[in-house]
Order: structure tokens, then sequence, then C-alpha cells
């Protein structure tokens, strides 16, 4: 018997910058993630500009992140492979991917919309026709096969003008044009999307820094102020959904790193409860309680930060609260306060090796009862529907006479699958999954497609060569019955 609920939404993620193309295309504008270079597991991404004295450069590109110099301007150069600017061109095969994603018996699918596909500066008055309309397309397809549309408002792809003017949201005015933004979402959609996710893994900016040894107090600041201007951005696009239609359900978006003691020294516990309280409460509190948690002080005198926060924000704050807890989770960590050489990393994520876990070709640590643990707490917690919208196992694959046999993500999927059940045995009101990815992409932290997530494959290497013709993945048939026997059938 399963113990999943009849109508748990079982599906897959994507995001506009990973997976559209079309950069150019119907009026759109560059976005941050146009101007990365490709990277791999042991060399950065880049991010090209133009500096002030007009001479070309790069800088080390963190995902989320804009690491341009004062004065310099981002700018694409024909030496180098973007591999975001077109993607897997889902922009021109929406058609077929849409229908694959039907024959695995998706009830849901989550994306994003490309803000600069919409405002191509991220700050005009009136939206670009072109690009709503593009997204009614989609919409329009979805709807043929009763897949529900789940929509991140801003997933890692701010318009690149205004994320310069107001350098990566050090300024309120970012506020003002996202919140423009989603309200200009929230009409037109009105009916045809109900729900949305405000900002894609919003504690990204602290995750960064956690394993940026050189951090300094000024980074700091600037991570929990560009947190603050999201928070309070989030809010508000929470209160105008909820206004412009009730039926609206709007999720926050954490990423979900669950950590556990190295040790059972009392200073590594104490120092675990506290990881989480930074990378995971600090955010989440904000969003589904309206006001930042009784530690958020100590975390503020750590780094001297002076927050920019009027009492405005603070009533926004608690007017707009989530009404879903939604994350992602693709692995643990371990924090300790000894030192050890056997460092290991993850999304977003570094520290110790865990002895008891297994590790992706990417580094990664699988731990699907890190998953369970991660829902029960959550849950715990914060008692509202909760849903994961990003879970899955970047790894290579090998097309042998036509077919994929990917059998390494069908294990990873049955263990996150089997952690959730057990999770639901154990009260969690859990929704919805979205597998990440369900179509090949490309890679947010190394720019790559070779480290693969998708149940459909796509013919595309890590230079852009390739037909970029789709095959489903074994993976594909397999959750394809699992959804079909609602998780009986593992
Ligand atoms: C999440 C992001 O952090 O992890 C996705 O929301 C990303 O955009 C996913 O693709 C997997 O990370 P990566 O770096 O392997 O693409």
């Amino acid at each position: 018997m399963t113990v999943f609920p009849e109508n748990f939404l079982w599906g897959g993620a994507t995001a506009a910058n990973q997976i559209e193309g079309g950069y150019q295309e119907d009026g759109r504008g560059l976005a941050i993630s146009d101007i990365m270079t490709a990277g791999s597991l042991n060399k950065a991404r880049q991010i090209t500009y133009i500096d002030k004295n007009g001479l070309p450069g790069t800088e080390t590109a963190l995902s989320g992140r804009n690491n341009l110099p004062q004065g310099a301007h981002g700018a694409v150069f024909s030496n180098y492979y973007y591999p975001n600017q077109r993607a897997v061109d889902f922009y021109h095969n929406y058609q077929q991917d849409i229908k694959m994603l039907a024959e695995m018996g998706f009830k849901v699918y989550r994306m994003s919309i490309s803000w600069s596909r919409i405002f191509p500066n991220g700050d005009e008055k009136e939206p670009n026709k072109k690009g709503l309309d593009f997204y009614h397309r989609i919409f329009k397809e979805l709807r043929k096969y009763q897949i529900e549309p789940l929509v991140t408002i801003s997933h890692y792809d701010d318009p690149l003008v205004i994320s310069q003017k107001y350098h990566d949201w050090q300024d309120r005015n970012m506020i003002d044009c996202y919140v423009h933004y989603a309200e200009t979402l929230f009409k037109e959609y009105k009916g045809i999307v109900t729900k949305w996710i405000t900002f894609n893994e919003i504690n990204a900016p602290l995750l960064m820094l956690s394993f940026d040894k050189n951090a300094q107090d000024t980074d700091y600041q600037k991570a929990y102020q560009k947190l603050h201007y999201q928070l309070v951005a989030s809010s508000r696009a929470v209160q105008i959904a909820h206004k412009i239609d009730p039926n609206n359900t709007i999720g926050n978006m954490i990423c979900g790193v669950t950590n556990y003691p190295a040790t059972p020294d009392p200073q590594d516990v104490l120092l675990t409860r506290h990881t989480w309280e930074k990378l995971i409460y600090y955010a989440s509190d904000v969003q589904v309680l309206g006001k930042y948690p009784p530690f958020a002080k100590r975390l503020w005198q750590e780094h001297e930060i002076q927050l920019e926060m009027t009492e405005q924000d603070q009533e926004d704050l608690l007017a707009g609260k989530v009404d879903v807890y939604t994350f992602s989770y693709y692995h643990s960590s371990l924090a300790t306060t000894h030192d050890s050489k056997d460092q290991v990393k993850g999304n977003f994520a570094a520290g110790v090796r865990n002895p008891y876990l297994e590790y992706s070709q990417w580094g990664w640590a699988t731990d699907a009862s890190g998953l369970q643990y991660f829902l029960e707490i959550i849950y715990d917690r914060y008692r509202i529907p909760v849903m994961i919208v990003e879970n899955g196992l970047g790894a290579t694959d090998k097309v042998e006479n036509g077919k994929i046999h990917d059998q390494e993500r069908i294990t990873y999927y049955r263990k996150h699958i089997k952690a959730m059940a057990r999770a639901i045995a154990n009260g969690v009101d859990l929704i919805g999954y979205t597998t990440w990815a369900c179509i090949d992409s490309i890679s947010a932290g190394t720019g790559q497609v070779s480290k693969r997530y998708g149940l459909i494959y796509v013919d595309l290497d890590d230079q852009g060569n390739g037909s970029l013709k789709r095959l489903p993945k074994d993976s594909f048939y397999w959750y394809q019955k699992v959804i079909t026997t609602n998780g009986e059938e593992l």
C-alpha cells in the first residue's frame, strides 16, 4: 500500500536559464547567466566583462552572485563559450519536451520565467509582450496534458542591466523592480498559474560564504543585505499574489542541506545547531513565520552587520508569509570544530567526508536519510505543507544503441522516494516532489551538460556540439511507473 496521498504532485523541475536558450529572441534582454562561461569540477565558471578602463576581464562566477568589479559592465566575447545562451534550446523544442513530460505522467512541472524576457532591462514600466506570449504558449501546452505549472519567479537569472545598476541587490530599488515584475506575472497569468515560488534558494548568499574561507565581514554585509531585500521583495509578492487571486499558493524555496555533527564532541553538536540556524532557519523563519528569529542578532553581531531595514519592511515580512515550504535537497554535510584534511564539496557546501556515505562523480554525498531528516525537522518546526522541488543525481550518461541505462540515477531516486514515504508515515504533510531536472540541462555550478540530471537525455556536449535530439533514459520509464502507481512500485 502506498502512503502517498491520492493527489500527490509528482513531476520534475527546470530553470529558464538552464534550458531555454533563445537568449536574444523576441526582445529578451541579457541576464547575468548569459555572460557566464563554461567550467568543470575543477575549473570555476567565469563572468566576462569590460572594466572601467575599457579593458576585457573575467571574474569567478558563483551562481546567483554577481561579482562584477566596480565600474565594469558585463560583456559577451567571441572567444568564450557561454552554455546558458542556447542551453538545450527548450525555446524551440518545448512542444516535444512537454509531450515527453506528459508521457511520464507528470502532474506538475516546475519551471521558471526568465525575468529579462518579460522586462529586458528589469526596470521598464511596460512588459515585453512577446516574452509574456512565450509563457502563454508553454502554459497552453501544459494544460493540453493536464500538467500544472509551478512557476519560480526568479531562478538565478537577474536581468544584467539592473543587476549591474543596483550592484546585485545592494540597492532597495531592486525590491520595486522585482515586485513590479511579479505583479505583472500574477495579473497576466491569473487563473492559469496558481502555484508560485518567489526566489530559488533564497538562502544561497549565506551558503556561498559558508565555504569561502576568505570571506570578509564586508562580504557578509552584502550577503545579509541582499537576502533582506529579497525577503522583503518575496513578502510583498506574496501579499500581492494573495490579493490578485486567493487561489494562489506561494512557496519559499530553500537550498536544503542536512547538517550533522562530525563527532560527538558537544562543540560539534552546538556548531551543527548553529549551522542550521544560519543556513536554513534564518531565511525560512522570516518567510514562514514573518519575522527574524531570536538568534539573528547573534549572527549579525558575528560580522558587525548593519542591516538597512525599515519598519515597513518588518510589517511586510509579517504580512507576506508563504503557504508552502518548498526546498531543494541533494546531499547532507558534516559540521566540525576539528581539523580534517578529508574535505568534500556539495551544493553550496563544503565539509568533512562522511565515511558512512557514498559520493557522486562530482563529489556530492548521497544521503536519502538526510532527506527524511530534513522533512521531519522542517515540518516539526513550521507545520505547513512541504514540497521537495529539486532532488536528483548529476552523473555522466552513455548512449548504447539508442538507450541510456542510468541505473545509478534510478537507485538514487528510489532511495529518496522511500525516504519520503517514511517521512509521510511519520506525519509529514508532504504534498509533492519534482525531480531535478526532468531534462538534461546546463549545470548551474559548473556550466556543464555532462553533469546530467535528466530523465530525458539531450544530445549536447560541454563545448556546445550535438544534435539536441531528445532520448528517454531508463529512468524515464522507471519514473513513469512510479507516478502511475503513486509511489507504490519503486
Ligand atoms: C540547485 C539549483 O542549487 O542545484 C539548480 O537550484 C541547480 O539551478 C541544481 O542546477 C544542481 O546544481 P548543479 O550545480 O549541479 O547544476
